[in-house]
């Protein structure tokens, strides 16, 4: 049975002085939008609470003149996810468990989670370096967990070194353990414009991200991914997309005693949005029900954009 503190919800946040504080909607996820981190941000969160949705985690809009090929403003500590953590805690305090996307995609102008050498290799152990800076300075805003997404090897044991090396070993990691190559993202991507994008003259960025996502007809690596996060420490482990992927959730659940999450992702919102809005599916009963199968499958939390909505209909029908 679904429950409201089975989810996550994941929150864009901008703060773009154009925007005077308002939220900028997002055309290929009707319902969601960049939230204004003082107004719509704070007011999202007490919907959420209000339905008993304790979880969420956080993706910051960053603004085209802050993004670097390297992607420092992921660990600059007044930098928007830093702030909208900080301003979480202070007006939920311990009400809220606050996420934090660790990855440099949204602050990267090559539009990739790692940093991409001239030649087009994407660096793992630089990287690394710099997911862990982020992590930290996560951790200093008074983020509950840390969530790389970004699949570089060994990120997991070195965040947790650099987080309990800092003080802060109560920190937990979630770890996008079985994250797929998928074509699923899209309007994630279009929400925080952070897809690849081509470089300047002389420099080769792929214009995918399957040297370090994985392959979607490829099972065996997640039990790989799997063994290697729990060896490095990971607190709970997600498999990406979700109803796609349920064989691979299965799979989690019956190899690993931590914690399983799914991320029913923007694409998988954005189908059944666009066939409710054509009165081609009830939207209740579809929504209820991939997220009831992603739990049957063995994922405890559920990443999802229908999380407010999802618990008011459980709770309207008292449950
Ligand atoms: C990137 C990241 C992505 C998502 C979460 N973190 C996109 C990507 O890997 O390109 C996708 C979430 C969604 O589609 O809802 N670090």
């Amino acid at each position: 049975m679904l429950t409201p503190d089975n989810f996550i919800l994941p929150l864009f946040v901008h703060d773009d002085p154009e925007a005077g504080g308002k939220d900028i909607p997002i055309a290929s996820m009707p319902g969601c939008a960049r939230l204004g981190l003082e107004t719509g941000l704070p007011r999202a969160v007490a919907e959420a609470v209000a339905q008993g949705v304790h979880q969420v985690v956080l993706f910051p809009k960053t603004p085209e003149h802050l993004k670097t090929p390297t992607g420092e403003e992921a660990f600059n500590p007044d930098g928007l996810a830093q702030r909208a953590i900080r301003l979480l805690k202070q007006e939920f305090g311990g009400e809220v468990e606050v996420y934090t996307d660790v990855a440099l995609d949204p602050y990267s102008s090559d539009g990739h989670d790692g940093i991409v050498r001239d030649d087009g290799v994407v660096l793992n152990d630089e990287t690394v370096e710099f997911l862990c800076r982020q992590a930290v300075s996560q951790a200093e805003a008074g983020a509950d967990v840390v969530s790389p997404s970004d699949m570089m090897d060994g990120r997991v044991g070195a965040i947790r070194a650099a987080l309990d090396e800092a003080g802060h070993t109560e920190v937990s990691i979630m770890s996008y353990t079985a994250k797929y190559a998928s074509a699923f993202y899209g309007p994630f991507r279009d929400a925080l414009a952070s897809a690849p994008r081509p470089g300047e003259e002389g420099r080769v960025i792929p214009p995918n991200k399957r040297t370090y996502q994985q392959d979607p007809a490829n099972w065996r690596e997640a039990l790989r991914e799997a063994e290697a996060d729990e060896a490095e420490g990971a607190d709970i482990m997600m498999v990406k997309p979700g109803m796609p992927y349920l064989d691979i959730i299965r799979l989690l659940r019956d190899n690993s005693s931590l914690p399983i999450a799914a991320y029913h992702v923007s694409g998988e919102y954005a189908m059944l949005k666009a066939a409710a809005q054509q009165g081609w599916l009830d939207e209740r009963d579809c929504a209820l029900e991939a997220l009831l199968c992603m739990k049957r499958a063995g994922a405890d939390l559920l990443l999802t954009y229908y999380a407010t909505q999802a618990a008011q209909w459980l709770n309207d029908d008292g449950i």
